[in-house]
């Protein structure tokens, strides 16, 4: 009789095995880290500990959930030893799974020194420094051509809330970094992966195609793919 009411308080106190959308719940960074390499989605908030309380407010809008990041980096490493850049990594959520789940090595560029340092860290804990490198700068002036595949979560939209500067030049600057990546994106090599969740606020430039395009949470993941250039060099000379 007591054992049996001491097993229902048990029961009524432990931590929940699965969050709201059933993804598991793990106790610590060992667990987490060995079952994302088996590709098993764990909940956000889980994941999330690895980062200052700062930062995980932070995680619903701006760094990609866990489930929608695993999906995102098979579709961007389908080969092993791929060179992925995640343009805009905020605190590295994609690179850290990327370097989990997948045998490519991940960049990630961010202009926000803090959040570099917050994903450094947590490369640490994880034991996934030698597959993923974290570069602090503007994404707009690294040169993609060298990656395989690229991935843009939305990056330069936060340009347009930043409070350092008018509506005016907020918007301008926005646009700015939008046609840089155009000409970024148009400079990449054939065959280079590029993989969007809630697109990069410009257009593809006409020689990729969009291959493949599926559901995630509420928008999509889109795989385009780099094609040879159908410009002959007169054609582009004019
Ligand atoms: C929506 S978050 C995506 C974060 C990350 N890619 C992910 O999926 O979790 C966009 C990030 O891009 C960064 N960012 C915006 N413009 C940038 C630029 N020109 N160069 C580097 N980082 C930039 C922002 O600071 C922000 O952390």
């Amino acid at each position: 009789m007591f054992r049996r009411a001491r097993t229902s308080w048990s029961l009524y106190l432990a931590r929940p095995m699965h969050d709201e959308c059933g993804h598991a719940m793990i106790e610590d960074v060992t667990t987490l880290a060995s079952a994302l390499r088996k590709r098993v989605v764990v909940a956000d908030l889980q994941f999330d500990r690895l980062y200052p309380l700062s930062q995980r407010i932070r995680s619903g809008f701006h760094w990609t959930p866990v489930d929608v990041a695993l999906r995102a980096c098979e579709l961007l490493a389908p080969r092993p030893g791929m060179r992925v850049l995640d343009v805009g990594s905020g605190v590295g959520k994609l690179c850290l799974v990327g370097a989990l789940s997948t045998h490519a090595s991940w960049v990630g560029i961010e202009r926000d020194a803090q959040m570099i340092r917050v994903a450094m860290r947590a490369a640490r804990q994880l034991h996934v420094e030698e597959h993923v490198e974290f570069l602090c700068g503007d994404a707009t002036e690294l040169d993609w051509s060298s990656f395989d595949a690229i991935y843009l979560y939305n990056p330069f939209a936060e340009a347009l809330f930043s409070r350092d500067v008018d509506p005016m030049s907020r918007r301008e600057r926005y646009v700015q970094s939008i046609e840089r990546a155009q000409e970024l994106l148009a400079a990449t090599r054939p065959g280079t992966r590029i993989v969007t969740y809630h697109g990069f606020g410009g257009d593809m430039p006409p020689d990729a195609a969009l291959v493949h395009r599926e559901p995630a949470r509420q928008d999509q993941l889109c795989v385009w793919i780099r094609r040879a250039s159908s410009r002959t060099p007169w054609q582009t000379a004019s």
